[in-house]
């Protein structure tokens, strides 16, 4: 994504006490960030201008969550945003960092015990050849695997019918099973009940008319041995 560099993005991201600048350094130790390390903690995979995490991680002072985007100017405006969420106050419940998420395993561990992951309207990386640097690629959730916590959940939306669709056979692929589907959120009658908040993607293409697909997956139980296997 194109985006105007903001000149203030890294320093006030330096100055931020919710900023993790070497998140190489805490790979194993994220949930020692927090002042409750045993609350549940989220990730949001490529968090734009946050428009999403500001409002969930307010909403949610009982979870814990990190935000990853490669753009430092996307997390500049995702700090002001959340701290505008906030009434001017940073948060202990989030924190945001730099890092390109095809290089995940460097930085999160399975000490990290990552109880969800949401992905919101990744790039669809059209073309065949560059189908892996999908966040949602097989590839890519193998690497997830690693740090996800027994149990955990992965919140996918998106405007892109290729990316979903190709997205249901990664998730089957990787071992993934899929919990819930709308091809059109906005329209289905679960909606409501579903806590969700809208994404800057989100509100654009829904503006445009565009359905919003939806899923959310969790990775299949290991298979019990059969009876009198060793
Ligand atoms: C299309 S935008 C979506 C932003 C936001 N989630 C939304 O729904 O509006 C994709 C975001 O993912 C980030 N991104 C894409 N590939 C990434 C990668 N490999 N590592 C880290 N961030 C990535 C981009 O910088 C951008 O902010």
């Amino acid at each position: 994504m194109h985006i105007r560099p903001r000149p203030w993005a890294r320093p006030e991201l330096e100055a931020s006490p919710f900023f993790a600048a070497e998140p190489w350094t805490l790979k194993n130790h994220w949930r020692e960030r927090f002042p409750a390390p045993a609350h549940p903690l989220y990730l949001e995979l490529g968090c734009g201008k946050g428009h999403f995490i500001a409002k969930m991680s307010a909403a949610h002072p009982e979870n814990n969550y990190l935000a990853v985007d490669m753009i430092d100017t996307m997390l500049g405006i995702t700090r002001r945003n959340v701290v505008a969420e906030r009434g001017g106050a940073d948060p202990e419940n989030l924190t945001l960092t730099a890092w390109d998420i095809e290089r995940i395993e460097k930085i999160l561990g399975p000490d990290d015990r990552i109880d969800g992951l949401f992905i919101n309207f990744c790039n669809p990386w059209p073309k065949r050849k560059k189908h892996k640097k999908r966040l949602t690629h097989t590839r890519q959730l193998e690497k997830y695997k690693a740090f996800l916590a027994p149990g955990a959940w992965l919140r996918f939306k998106t405007d892109d019918d290729d990316l979903f669709e190709a997205t249901l056979g990664y998730l089957e692929e990787a071992g993934f099973e899929v919990l819930a589907l709308s091809r059109d959120l906005h329209s289905d009658a679960r909606y409501a009940a579903l806590e969700d908040f809208p994404t800057e993607h989100e509100a654009m293409f829904s503006e445009r008319g565009i359905p919003i697909k939806y899923l959310r997956a969790r990775l299949k139980a290991p298979a019990a041995p059969a009876p009198g296997a060793d």
